[in-house]
């Protein structure tokens, strides 16, 4: 080939860089939306009620939740980054941040990304038919391109970024400039979507804390008979600084509610599920 041929060869390339560049208007870490890759489906789970039992109880709690968090990050400008956490493990984070991130994806006006940055105990790719390895961790270490990282789902508006590689020091990782910068740019990046993002605990690990400075607003799992009162307390003390959207009050006993709440649910059911029980 001759220099001019090549040279022809070279601007040409230039020119479509350019055209696709210019098309999508986005930096190069974000022009996730445009690859498309099979979507992963969901394994069968009794706690991703939100998707298996959509006219139960439970899926209506999750769903007027859904509809408060809508309502309160919508009434100040749009507060967008939100994450879930807990005094102590085990109470819950991950079944609500999937549930809730299920139900705004659900929704027509939003879509959501939802981030296992419990990187201590990661375990939304558990839900998940994917053999992926890599994530979060591997986009922070600078070892892959979010656009390599993100999973699409069997739901259309929810797109899942999994923890990744396993490592030592997840602490420095969650409080890098790296972390803060991903957060930022998501958040602007599209103007209706919801970034939920599942953490670890509160009291034994540091980097909740950080995450609650970083984010626009934090869930607070509490579990039914799991978490010691001064844990709790403690973990209030922890977020007295940052924006607590909402406690989640998981695992609870049904009998302390009324009889009028069993009513209503018990007509909600029939209707949703038996049409001639109404
Ligand atoms: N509402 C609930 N009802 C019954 N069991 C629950 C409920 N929420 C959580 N669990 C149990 O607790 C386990 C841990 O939940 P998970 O969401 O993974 O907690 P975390 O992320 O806070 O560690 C679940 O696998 C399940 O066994
Ligand atoms: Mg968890």
């Amino acid at each position: 080939m001759s220099r001019i041929e090549k040279a022809l060869e070279k601007a040409a390339k230039m020119r479509q860089e350019k055209n696709e560049n210019s098309n999508t208007n986005l930096i190069p870490a974000l022009k996730v939306s445009t690859i498309e890759r099979e979507r992963v489906t969901f394994r069968p789970s009794p706690y991703l009620v939100t998707l298996t039992d959509p006219t139960s109880s439970v899926t209506e709690e999750y769903r007027k939740l859904k509809a408060r968090i809508v309502k309160i990050t919508k009434s100040r400008g749009f507060l967008n980054t939100i994450m879930v956490t807990s005094s102590i493990g085990t109470e819950g984070k991950t079944v609500t941040a999937m549930n809730l991130a299920i139900t705004l994806a659900q929704e027509y006006d939003h879509t959501v990304l939802l981030i296992d940055a419990d990187l201590r105990q990661p375990d939304i790719h558990r839900h998940l038919n994917t053999e992926s390895q890599k994530g979060l961790t591997d986009y922070l270490l600078n070892k892959a391109e979010l656009s390599d990282i993100l999973l699409k789902t069997e739901l259309e508006r929810l797109d899942v970024l999994p923890a990744g590689s396993r490592i030592d020091n997840p602490v420095e990782l969650i409080m890098s400039d790296r972390m803060k910068g991903l957060l930022h740019e998501l958040k602007h990046q599209y103007a209706n979507r919801y970034i939920i993002v599942d953490t670890p605990p509160l009291l034994p690990f540091a980097e909740s804390h950080h995450l609650a400075s970083i984010v626009d607003g934090v869930i607070l799992v509490v579990r039914e008979e799991h978490v010691p009162l001064s844990n709790l307390k403690e973990a209030l003390q922890i977020l007295k600084d940052t924006n607590i959207l909402g406690v989640v009050y998981n695992n609870a006993t049904l009998e302390r509610f009324n009889d009028n709440y069993y009513y209503y649910y018990e007509r909600y059911r029939y209707r949703q599920g038996d049409g001639d029980k109404e």
